[in-house]
């Protein structure tokens, strides 16, 4: 084998790598719905409700009122990204409302099961 050879079984090689890191990093998407209960319970479900309904105790003084999601309402149109950036930095960076809070401290994956937990809110 000459010299070029070798170099491109190199590339293929790095490309394979990258690749493989690449699915790794993104096919976080799906998350884990049971796993974001407890932080949901916490932190979210004052405003957004026990069940995803918009109804917490604290959805009466944000403007606007929380999305009913069982029916779907708010995430209509939304991708998983969009929802993941909601939540991670805030309705204002996906163009909703400031009233929707940034949880900038929450992990990456903490964030994607709870967009797994949102959507399972869906009837
Ligand atoms: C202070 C009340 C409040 C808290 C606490 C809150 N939210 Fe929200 N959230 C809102 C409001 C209000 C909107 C709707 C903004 C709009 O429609 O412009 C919203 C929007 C969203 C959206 C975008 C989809 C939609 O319905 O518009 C997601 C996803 C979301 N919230 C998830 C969460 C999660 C997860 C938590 C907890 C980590 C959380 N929220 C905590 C008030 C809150």
């Amino acid at each position: 084998m000459n010299r070029w050879g070798l170099v491109m079984i190199g590339v293929a090689a790095l490309a394979g790598s990258v690749g493989v890191f690449g699915l790794t990093v993104f096919a976080q998407g799906p998350g884990d719905p049971k796993a974001a209960t407890e932080v949901y319970q916490q932190q979210c479900a004052k405003c957004h409700g026990d069940g995803g309904a918009g109804d917490g105790p604290d959805a009466a003084k944000t403007k606007p009122v929380p999305s009913d999601w069982t029916a779907g309402a708010g995430l209509k149109g939304m991708s998983d990204q969009e929802l993941y950036d909601s939540i991670a930095k805030g309705g204002r960076a996906v163009g909703k409302a400031r009233s929707m809070p940034a949880y900038p401290k929450l992990s990456e994956t903490e964030v994607w099961n709870l967009v797994a937990l949102v959507k399972s809110f869906q009837k």
